[in-house]
């Protein structure tokens, strides 16, 4: 049999409203062409982020009521510590709201003005936190993750030849922490083999530099590694998993990602000293130590998501959706980066639209073509997001990349909502000569595209 089945019935559903596309150019136009300003009541098929999108099972919403919501010492801090400390075998645990207040507070901790922190590469929270304590984020992308659309495999590696000698040239205590991003969601969710795990993890120990997992997606990189990795492909899934934190000093787990829940966090670490600072910082915002900042029962629906997250099944399936979808649209000659991830597929949107101008935002431009073609919400990577204008001269500085990213929520979409996608995509690149480009006419001053308002390019005639 060919087919990979969903693992799961569906119990529970959410019905959304079937708009036309006259309907959602206005919807658009109102929105000013930024689709992060579209009321999600206006999107069909959602695939802005696979963050806090995915769907609990009927195990997680049990959990729910089973729910502890003692203020101090509850219940269910108990049985969530020890479902993480089973999964990555780390002494202390600490749950957080979410993936970035981990950060804040781990590099509240350790990072100081002028240091610097190595990664494979810094998701944009996380650069914006080593950044806001005045230190450096330092990106060491693999070499093979450069050119998009040539699979590679382990694109989400960290280069350590690079690493390697960048640390030689530091001086003494000027590296508080090193990272690694699993999987590597700044290059595509490309994952990261634990051959390289285990190189950095030497390299980093050597300089005797404490090493954290940035394991938002560890699930995924583990089902990787399964796949990819002879050596691993008979080890279950757990132990896998336990093998890439074994290599760390500690962790922090977006649990928006692979702990199947709609909000939470996890802040991880072996070290007592560390601990206790992080002990000591958490009231300050997200309350007492136990609960940190989330409900007794985002604490259980958070322990059940982690022991669900490693079904191989599951796995299978989530790896099928995102290579049907890449699969069939590299068919219609959509410029696909490859190999696709599990969490999203990304669409190399110059190379889609190379007429249209890079100053004219060609990312922005196929992400608004695919809201009006077929109300999907998609996010632009590209220089509305991480371009600026030059603090000098104005000019627009532009990013490396124009991308498109089309996020899977976890267990949400079924195959004829993918299906919808494609035809969605066969449409645009029959009219693709007449999309245009847009322009800034507002922007905030720093995380421009979350409000920034747009207008069509001048010139650029419209449908
Ligand atoms: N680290 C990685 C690798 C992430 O992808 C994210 C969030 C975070 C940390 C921050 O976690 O959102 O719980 O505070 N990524 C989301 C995305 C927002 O759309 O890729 P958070």
């Amino acid at each position: 049999m060919k087919t990979v089945l969903e693992p799961f019935r569906i119990k529970a559903i959410e019905p959304f409203r079937i708009t036309t596309e006259a309907e959602r150019a206005r919807i658009l136009a109102d929105a000013h062409w930024n689709l992060f300003l579209v009321r999600a009541e206006d999107v069909m098929i959602d695939l802005l982020t696979d963050s806090g999108t995915g769907a609990m099972s009927a195990m997680q919403w049990a959990a729910l009521m089973n729910g502890d919501e003692s203020y101090a010492c509850c219940r269910s801090f108990y049985e969530l510590e020890a479902v993480v400390r089973d999964l990555t075998g780390y002494k202390h645990v600490f749950p957080v709201h979410q993936g970035r207040a981990a950060e804040r507070i781990l590099f509240g901790c350790m990072v100081q003005k002028g240091q610097s922190v190595p990664n494979n590469a810094h998701f944009d929270t996380t650069r914006a936190n080593v950044e806001y304590l005045q230190a450096n984020a330092l990106d060491f992308v693999a070499p093979q993750a450069r050119e998009l659309q040539k699979s590679a495999q382990w694109k989400g590696d960290l280069d350590v030849v690079k690493l390697e000698a960048w640390l030689q040239q530091q001086p003494e205590g000027s590296v508080p922490l090193g990272l690694i991003t699993i999987t590597n969601n700044r290059v595509g969710g490309q994952p990261v083999s634990m051959q390289n795990l285990r190189a950095v993890s030497a390299l980093y120990r050597r300089h005797g530099i404490p090493f954290f997992l940035d394991a938002a997606r560890f699930a995924e990189n583990a089902w990787w590694i399964h796949r990819l990795e002879p050596e691993w492909r008979d080890v279950p899934l757990p132990k896998i998993a336990r093998a890439m934190f074994d290599l760390a000093d500690g962790c922090w787990i977006s649990a928006k990602k692979d702990g199947l829940v709609n909000i939470g966090g996890l802040l991880c670490c072996n070290d007592d000293g560390i601990a206790q600072k992080v002990r000591n910082l958490v009231p300050l915002t997200e309350g007492f130590p136990t609960y940190g900042g989330l409900a007794g029962r985002d604490l259980a629906a958070l322990a059940q998501g982690l022991r669900e997250v490693l079904d191989p099944d599951y796995l299978r399936y989530r790896e099928a959706a995102a290579t049907y979808l890449a699969s069939h649209l590299v068919r219609l000659g959509v410029p696909v980066v490859q190999p696709n991830g599990l969490h999203a597929v990304y669409v190399d949107a110059r190379a889609m639209l190379p007429h249209v101008p890079l100053s004219e935002l060609p990312g922005q431009a196929l992400a608004c073509e695919l809201y009006v073609q077929g109300g999907i919400r998609s996010v632009e990577i590209g220089t509305l997001m991480f371009g600026h204008p030059d603090p000098k001269t104005g000019a627009p500085v532009l990013a490396d990349h124009d991308l498109v990213r089309l996020c899977l929520p976890r267990r949400v979409y079924t195959q004829s909502h993918v299906d919808w996608v494609i035809e969605s995509f066969a449409e645009l690149m029959d009219r693709r000569a007449k999309i245009t480009g847009y322009e800034i006419v507002e922007q905030a001053p720093i995380l421009r595209a979350f409000t920034a308002k747009l207008r069509p390019a001048a010139g650029g005639a419209r449908r």
